[in-house]
């Protein structure tokens, strides 16, 4: 496998990652999605390895995916969930990092509505000299790097199935729609699908997508960048996209009411078969999960299975979390 290049303990963010490190993730997902469809689906590469999944904010597929990914690769797993944890009885969450570690974790997936949590474990685990690596599996509106890699292996499989690479995306037109300000997907994806040399359109009312939004992402050291374009409006970022991405509206992160109604949301952002019929005729829109079924997407373009991905992204996260699991401990 190639990971002649892979040097990354954690993996906190995307804002600084290469072309070539994309292209190391994308290859061995797709020796791993190979190891998947097998009658066999288990390699025993993390033998006797130990992965904790500590996840202080709900989740299904990301919490699940990692679970999967880890017994996948024949490492055991534990999983913490805050509800049923010492948290109730004032232990830190710095505190519940070193339990595990006195466990002999390896590897700690997090996940934590506040941002800078995986980092400040990270941080505190790299002073301790302990070897474990961190994975940020979503840290508040920061960021949320596998989502995003898996989305980047899903599009690069979809473009060349047996060879994916980050230069797939050359030029590709992608629309991000929707609740832009929270999304920590957005961000990840942001700095992927420029890195990778994609133009990005992104679509929301002014409340979600505040002027200036987008500044931040376009460090122009790389020569292979794409570009970000923002609109106010769907149709512009909709108009001959070659994929469309649209974002759940994360109330549980919005400090006061920033629309008029769902109803009202939904008539100006919310995806239809109508809507994406500006797009390239061969568009396919993509979906993090959890959807809101009739608000960012409606029922009827999300069960589409000539334009929808959603299922394809889930099925890709598994492989992605086994590439990035793999790497992380130093896999050969
Ligand atoms: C996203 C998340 O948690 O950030 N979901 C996910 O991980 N698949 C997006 C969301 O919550 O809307």
């Amino acid at each position: 496998m190639a990971n002649a290049t892979w040097t990354r303990h954690h993996v906190l963010s995307l804002a600084d990652f290469t072309p070539a490190e994309y292209d190391i993730v994308l290859q061995t997902a797709a020796s791993f999605r190979q190891v998947l469809s097998r009658r066999t689906r288990k390699v025993p590469a993390l033998q006797g390895q130990l992965v904790t999944n500590l996840f202080f904010e709900p989740s299904t597929r990301t919490r699940s995916s990692f679970e999967l990914a880890a017994k996948r690769l024949s490492a055991d797993i534990l999983n913490f969930s805050p509800g049923s944890s010492s948290l109730t009885k004032g232990e830190t969450i710095l505190d519940t990092a070193k339990t595990y570690l006195a466990m002999g974790t390896n590897l700690m997936v997090i996940r934590h509505a506040q941002a800078g949590v995986p980092q400040a474990i990270a941080a505190e685990m790299d002073r301790m000299q302990s070897g474990v690596g961190v994975l940020n599996a979503g840290d508040g509106q920061h960021e949320h790097p596998s989502q995003a890699l898996l989305d980047l292996f899903t599009l690069c499989t979809l473009l060349d199935h047996d060879n994916p690479r980050a230069d797939l995306l050359q030029g590709k037109k992608i629309a991000i729609v929707g609740d832009i300000l929270h999304s920590r997907v957005a961000r990840s994806n942001l700095w992927s699908l420029t890195a990778c040399g994609a133009e990005v359109h992104l679509a929301a009312p002014p409340t979600l997508l505040p002027p200036g939004f987008a500044q931040g992402f376009q460090p122009t050291d790389q020569p292979s960048r794409g570009s970000i374009h923002c609109h106010w409006q769907l149709d512009p970022a909709l108009e001959n996209a070659d994929f469309v991405m649209t974002l759940r509206l994360q109330r549980e992160r919005m400090g006061q009411h920033l629309l008029p109604s769902l109803r009202e949301y939904h008539q100006q952002f919310g995806l239809t078969c109508d809507r994406i019929s500006s797009c390239n005729p061969n568009v396919k829109v993509l979906h993090p999960g959890p959807v809101n079924r009739g608000v960012e997407i409606s029922s009827a373009l999300m069960d589409d299975p000539s334009f929808s991905l959603i299922a394809d992204q889930v099925t890709s996260g598994v492989a992605v979390r086994m590439a990035l699991l793999y790497l992380m401990t130093g896999g050969d």
